[in-house]
């Protein structure tokens, strides 16, 4: 989709769609008074007639309007016309998206770009439309044979409107670093909804070759099984037992940065599917389990996002990737497997598998002497009945770093929330046979699961994302969401130190 940025007028402008926001009680913003204008009070006649609730969302589409060279006025209720909070803006932003996305029109001029936002000027408001339009009309097609069939979305350019030539500086970089951000978010996408007979370990590992032959400044590395054992990643090769696909630990490193600055580095927990092993999950919903690279997938589209926008960040990404699944040779529970750290670690239930799968990446990453390491992990049902699907758990043994990710988060609009690690957590942790349990009891078990993480991960800045309530929908809209690819741009972007406001 082609993005630009313009100083337009509402009514002289020719246009498939001319998105105008109306507050409540028929008050207008400029360029919804610009074509009332125009039209002699034509629209607010109808306003009134149709009797439109501007509440937050609702849409209203007008054709033909007198004095209006667009061929549509779409309508946006945006609710009180004080002080609008950010969260509104991208709700009114969303459902206006949506509407374009299964209407009919091709081109759009987009004027809620000229509403006051609090505490956001026109950089974010531009970034914002490009991330939710790429975002309503991204489809999944590629395993669809009858394209003739298939309702792709017609639109094919957005405009957004800027107040004064002023502001174009501002919104034109909004806009690129909106669409490095979407491109960062489809490919996490794509990723995750590709079935697990496509996207297994091997597929990953070259979706990052592929990946750094496009960005000159992506370099990759992929190991195999006898590489790791060699480095003695026992506990992520033990969930690899069960499969037939290889495991793989890929490592893209991005250099923007010439300074010898210690990089950040991104974990993504990989198991292309995971069945749970032979402590194997029951049948229901259980297709739903290909998503469970989701943060391998979110890591590989913020490495791309860092690339493509070449910010001046040292950056690691890491991607564990195996499948989970129980067969002859699978591990059982009660095995004991010794990490690379050299901790032994007793497996209770085979299908506490990611913590194995990171627990060796988490080890792996000192040698790139980070200056922070994240991990993000579709890693338990638990943190879902926490926070359902609009927060991703945050725990973190840095205060100064779960702060940043948590701004990164609001901003962008792609949210976490912190919850704790204490030590008393890892009560639940004891083994009678080895060093640690991989699981813990059936309370705080998204703690647990961070508390077991933690012990991987006391020589450097750390942050752990369980993304298993935010990575994916299901139901009806069944789909990978590329959370939290937003959130970790943001994170990525301050840290180069770009300005979040002028
Ligand atoms: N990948 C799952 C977590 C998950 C489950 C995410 C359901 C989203 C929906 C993870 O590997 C897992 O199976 N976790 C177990 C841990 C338990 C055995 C301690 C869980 O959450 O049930
Ligand atoms: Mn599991
Ligand atoms: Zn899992």
């Amino acid at each position: 989709m082609d993005f630009r940025v313009s100083k337009i007028v509402a009514d002289s402008q020719k246009t498939d769609c001319m998105v105008v926001g109306v507050f409540e009680s028929h008050r207008l913003s400029p360029s919804a008074q610009a074509i009332n204008d125009a039209g002699a009070g034509e629209l607010l006649k109808i306003i009134r007639r149709f009797q439109m609730q501007a509440s937050v969302g609702n849409t209203l589409m007008l054709n033909n309007l007198h004095e209006v060279a667009a061929s549509q006025v779409m309508l946006v209720g945006c609710g009180k016309k004080e002080s609008m909070p950010a969260s509104r803006y991208s709700r009114v932003l969303r459902s206006c998206m949506e509407r374009l996305a299964d209407g009919g029109a091709e081109d759009a001029v987009v004027c809620l770009t000229e509403l006051d936002v609090k505490d956001r000027d026109i950089y974010w408001k531009v970034r914002e439309v490009v991330e939710i339009a790429r975002d309503c009309v991204y489809r999944f097609n590629q395993l669809k044979t009858d394209a003739s069939s298939l309702k792709q979305p017609r639109l094919h350019r957005v405009t957004c409107a800027i107040a004064t030539q002023k502001q174009k500086r501002r919104a034109e970089e909004g806009m690129h670093h909106g669409i490095g951000i979407a491109d960062g978010v489809d490919l996490a996408r794509d990723l995750g909804n590709l079935p697990a007979n496509v996207c297994t370990p091997t597929y990953l590992a070259e979706r990052a070759r592929q990946l750094a032959r496009r960005e000159k400044s992506i370099k990759v590395r992929v190991m195999g099984e006898t590489e790791m054992k060699r480095l003695g990643m026992g506990t992520l090769l033990s969930v690899a037992r069960g499969s037939e696909e290889p495991a793989k630990l890929i490592t893209l490193e991005y250099r923007g940065s010439r300074s010898k600055r210690h990089p950040a580095v991104l974990i993504g927990k990989g198991v292309t599917f995971d069945s749970g092993g032979i402590s194997i999950k029951p049948a229901a919903q259980m297709d739903e389990m290909k998503f469970d690279m989701c943060g391998a997938a979110s890591v590989l589209g913020a490495v791309k996002m860092a690339a493509s926008l070449a910010l001046p960040i040292n950056l690691v990404g890491i991607v564990a990737a195996t499948e989970n699944l129980p067969g002859g040779t699978a591990s059982k529970p009660g095995d004991i497997y010794t990490s690379m750290s050299g901790e032994t670690v007793e497996v209770l239930n085979t299908d506490a598998e990611g913590r194995l799968v990171l627990c060796d990446a988490l080890t792996y990453a000192r040698r790139f002497e980070p200056d922070v390491v994240v991990d993000i992990a579709t890693l338990t049902g638990a943190c879902v009945i926490a926070l359902g699907d609009q927060a991703a758990g945050l725990f973190s043994n840095d205060d100064r770093l779960a702060d940043a990710l948590l701004d990164a988060g609001e901003f962008s609009g792609d949210r976490a929330w912190r919850m704790p690690v204490w030590e008393e957590y890892a009560e639940a942790l004891k083994s009678n046979f080895a060093d640690v349990a991989n699981v813990g009891g059936r309370e705080a078990g998204a703690i647990t699961a961070a508390c077991f993480l933690s012990r991987f991960a006391r020589e450097y800045r750390w942050a752990h994302l369980d993304i298993a309530g935010v990575a994916w929908r299901g139901g009806k809209s069944k789909g990978a969401t590329g959370r939290p690819v937003r959130l970790l741009s943001q994170f990525l972007l301050d840290r180069a130190g770009r300005k979040r406001v002028s």
